[in-house]
């Protein structure tokens, strides 16, 4: 049999075809338009989405025996506040995760309502891109589209509901909303109280390897393939990224270097980081995890590289990089604000350090070591919470550059297994539908037969020393310019 897995990313959707034994017999990927409306907003159309998601599960078959489809299932971008009308029509564009307006909201829920009782109700604080504060935000600046609200959706959700029909979500999309009670896994009252919605408004919740329901007859009529394709719930991009990465069952790691990063801890115990730094969220394999999550990862480099650099020729610029762990430059990768651990929408990027002899090699060094010990602030955290590990696994865009690789292993002091694809989301969500059709029992089984590591990365205790003494230096820099920021931001 076939399964699609869709990875609805913030620059692109992924699609993966993979069979069976979990080999990937195809990938293709389609770009959407993202939009910054005003500093600091981030939005897209889900119409966008599904326009794009459709034309490319049509590209992903070419050549494929649709008749072998078996299911459809997804990663996807977290956080995002897609509305529908009582009609199911889209009210407004989408609030995406590395949105920052809602500065204020936030503030009133950690502040008034109170950190302890947001942890008590969902296992986390309100962060400026995660669903409620948001909601909070339409109901005070657009009142008459809040009025309109029939259904709350996040982005992988709309497109589920554009192929079945049905309005649903899972457990680890719905924990990155604080409307969602991660620890039972189910919606919060108290939540839905505080934000002023009925608990209606919000989709069903399945587990990520639940089926939904089936592709409805003009979906299945229009892609070729039969009406009796199930669709999973699928999961969170992080989520789904660590079933592609086999970091399921206990205290596995994973680390995303795509538009965002990500540290990703997975747990059989349900467990809430006493600060709250860390998300605490439920994992698409039925268990929890702890994720450290920074907004501008990956596309830090992009932002370099494309934009400042002007070259597409990532691999030729850091091929002029050699000495490692001595760096005279730091870079804070604040470009949309930062989440994990900092929770400050009005951090930014910042280059400090440079002479005269600073050459464009040592920024764009910089800039990748910049993201790594920020990925390493996430880990102190976890570190902290005494979680102890040696190894992880790595996914996204990023992960491809065998320097970028090594700067991780050796700043995060860990081993870093390389997977055969790493298309983390997309075959996570593959693998997902996998198991909703009931071709594997569980996501540990399907993760233990398809996920293979081909190399891994070993830290070197003389540039992981190095690094140690510079990190100490990096971690320094954001407490100093932080009063800056605030007057940057006229506070
Ligand atoms: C996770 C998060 C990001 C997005 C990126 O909390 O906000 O990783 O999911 O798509």
């Amino acid at each position: 049999m076939l399964y699609i897995g869709v990875d609805l990313g913030t620059s692109a959707v992924k699609l993966l075809l993979m069979d069976s034994e979990g080999k990937i017999r195809n990938i293709v990927s389609r770009e959407y338009p993202l939009y910054f409306p005003h500093p600091g907003w981030s939005e897209q159309h889900p119409e966008d989405w599904y326009e794009q998601t459709l034309a490319g599960i049509g590209e992903l078959l070419q050549g494929a025996d649709k008749s072998q489809v078996a299911g459809i299932s997804f990663g996807g971008q977290m956080h995002g506040l897609v509305v529908l009308d009582k009609s199911d029509q889209v009210i407004r564009p989408a609030i995406l995760w590395n949105d920052g307006r809602t500065a204020e909201e936030c503030d009133y829920l950690n502040h008034e309502i109170g950190r302890e009782k947001l942890s008590e109700y969902t296992a986390n604080i309100a962060f400026t891109g995660f669903t409620a504060p948001k909601l909070l935000w339409m109901k005070k600046h657009e009142p008459e589209n809040f009025a309109r609200i029939e259904k709350i959706m996040l982005p992988k959700d709309y497109i589920a509901y554009r192929l079945t029909g049905v309005h649903c979500t899972d457990v680890s999309d719905a924990s990155g909303m604080l409307l969602f009670d991660v620890k039972n896994r189910c919606w919060s009252k108290e939540m839905c109280g505080i934000c002023g919605i009925r608990e209606e408004q919000l989709a069903k919740c399945f587990e990520s390897y639940e089926k939904v329901g089936c592709v409805l007859p003009q979906v299945a009529k229009e892609l070729g393939i039969p009406e009796s394709v199930a669709v999973a719930a699928g999961a969170g991009d992080n989520a789904a990224a660590a079933v592609g990465t086999g970091t399921v069952g206990d205290n596995m790691c994973n680390i995303s270097l795509g538009t965002s990063g990500t540290v990703f801890i997975s747990s059989r115990n349900f467990g809430v980081d006493r600060f709250n730094a860390l998300h605490s969220f439920a994992h698409a394999d039925g268990s929890y995890h702890l994720m450290g999550c920074m907004l501008s990862a990956a596309s830090c480099n992009k932002w370099w590289m494309d934009g400042i650099v002007g070259t597409g020729d990532y691999a030729a610029e850091q091929k002029q990089i050699t000495g490692l762990g001595e760096n005279h430059v730091y870079f804070l990768p604040y470009l949309m604000g930062e989440r994990s651990p900092h929770n400050n929408p009005n951090a930014r990027g910042t280059f400090i350090g440079m002479t005269m002899d600073t050459s464009r090699g040592d920024m764009t060094q910089a800039v990748l070591e910049g993201v790594a010990f920020a990925l390493r602030d996430s880990l102190e955290v976890a570190k902290s919470l005494g979680i102890r590990l040696t190894r992880t696994k790595i996914c996204g865009g990023g992960a491809k550059s065998p320097l970028w690789r090594r700067i991780v292993a050796n700043i995060l002091n860990l081993k870093v297994d390389i997977i055969e694809s790493e298309e983390g989301p997309a075959l996570g969500g593959a693998m997902l539908a996998a198991v909703a059709c009931g071709e594997y029992a569980s996501v540990e089984e399907i993760a233990a037969k398809v996920v293979k590591v081909v190399e891994t990365v070993e830290p070197d205790p003389d540039l992981v020393a190095k690094y140690e003494a510079r990190y100490n230096e990096f971690k320094e820099i954001y407490p100093a310019c932080k009063p800056v920021f605030d007057i940057l931001a006229g506070k």
